[in-house]
């Protein structure tokens, strides 16, 4: 059995904080603090540009990539990190379009984040071959694919409502009509198991900075099935996806298997404080924290709908529809959150009306779950939400 209250541990959070926020930004590993000063004074200080050899730096994408694969069900050898999940997103989709010459049509969602959505308009507009997005609501997806599809790009956890894709399920359907699927993961990775290889994904991409804890702006990372890992024409031909990158040859020829999803040089200090993030995952079982999650999960749905009858859910109830947060519609629903997080309870908001909350067992229990819905419950009550500077946007939400 995973031990939540060691895991809870191992992260710095500030004393009076009840940190529902990390589907958004996961909080400090203890450990990334010295890891990464180790990393700046030992290796980038003392070893200089040797660090990339005796300090494994080049090395390091693929090695973090593989302790993710684990809490993806990506086969070994399979996943490897750098760039942003927007970046991922589109080599993703430049491949599978390249696999499907013949047909035009990229399947996706309303329910996706809008970057996925605007990589692919971005990709149609530069390839100039008539190709165009298809974005229909998330639950007529599944009726909406069909032969002229090339690839079904989703995100299997809706940033907003929290609602889950059936991955398996959707995947098959894809499949059976000819076409590839892409998963984005960022709300997946680290909230719940996955299982990639099981589910047949050909692409899966998603952030670490999430879930995973690896700190603002932390890489992406990507899964290629290795039925095409040697046959997905990378897009983005950079210099470390080359076969040989320090042959300095003039022309482009890609690297083994996933090495050629790899762009340029790595973010070696972003990479210290992921590797502290990892180490977190090691003592955990995914099916504990799924578990906890939905128990925790339901926990507030009860405790929300029982005192505050004003907001309603957006989340579906049905554990297996559902991934690691819960949200609720407020027509206010910005200053609620901003009342809230004056309280030392921080979700956050997504427009139009949503009040997210990350159900994060690795560092929230339930006393910060209790916390949470008393604090929500005087919040709605007594209007503290219905004040001007509460209204006051600011630029990230
Ligand atoms: C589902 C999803 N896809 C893509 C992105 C974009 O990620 P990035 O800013 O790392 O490119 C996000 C960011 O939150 C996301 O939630």
């Amino acid at each position: 059995m995973t031990d939540f209250a060691a895991t809870r541990a191992l992260f710095d959070l500030p004393p009076g904080v009840a940190y529902l926020d990390g589907n958004s930004l996961g909080p400090l590993p203890r450990a990334a603090v010295a890891r990464m000063e180790r990393r700046m004074r030992e290796e980038w200080g003392g070893m200089l540009i040797g660090g990339w050899n005796k300090a494994g730096w080049m090395a390091q994408p693929r090695s973090l990539g593989d302790r993710i694969g684990r809490l993806i069900g990506a086969e070994p050898g399979h996943v490897v990190l750098g760039d942003t999940l927007s970046i991922k997103v589109f080599q993703a989709l430049a491949a599978c379009l390249a696999m499907r010459p013949d047909r035009r049509v990229v399947l996706s969602d309303l329910g996706n984040f809008p970057s996925d959505l605007y990589m692919a308009e971005g990709l149609a507009g530069m390839l100039g071959r008539g190709h165009a997005l298809r974005t229909p609501e998330p639950e007529a997806v599944e009726a909406a694919i069909g032969e002229d599809v090339a690839v079904l790009m989703l995100t299997e956890v809706d940033y907003r409502t929290g609602r889950r894709h059936d991955m398996a399920r959707l995947t098959r359907k894809a499949h059976e009509a000819g076409a590839l699927v892409v998963w984005d993961l960022a709300h997946s990775a680290g909230a719940l198991p996955v299982d990639v290889a099981g589910g047949g994904a050909d692409f899966a991409v998603g952030c670490t900075y999430k879930f995973l804890n690896g700190g603002p702006g932390a890489p992406a990372f990507i899964y290629v099935a290795p039925r095409h890992a040697d046959g997905a024409v990378p897009a983005l031909s950079g210099w470390l996806g080359h076969r040989a990158p320090f042959a300095f040859e003039p022309s482009y020829r890609p690297g083994e298997g996933i090495e050629r999803m790899r762009v340029g040089t790595p973010p070696v200090l972003a990479m210290a404080a992921l590797e502290a993030a990892m180490d977190v995952w090691d003592g955990v079982d995914m099916e504990d924290l799924r578990r906890e999650s939905l128990r925790l999960g339901d926990r507030f749905i009860a405790g929300v709908e029982r005192a505050c009858p004003e907001l309603v859910l957006a989340t579906p109830r049905e554990h297996e529809r559902r991934g690691s947060q819960v949200s609720f519609r407020h027509p206010e629903g910005y200053a609620v959150m901003q009342a809230l997080i004056a309280r030392g309870v921080v979700g956050d908001f997504r427009a139009p009306d949503i009040l997210r909350f990350g159900i994060t067992p690795l560092y929230v229990g339930e006393a910060e779950i209790d916390r949470a819905v008393e604090a929500l419950a005087e919040v709605m009550a007594e209007r503290l939400w219905d004040r001007a500077e509460y209204r006051k946007r600011a630029a990230v939400t």
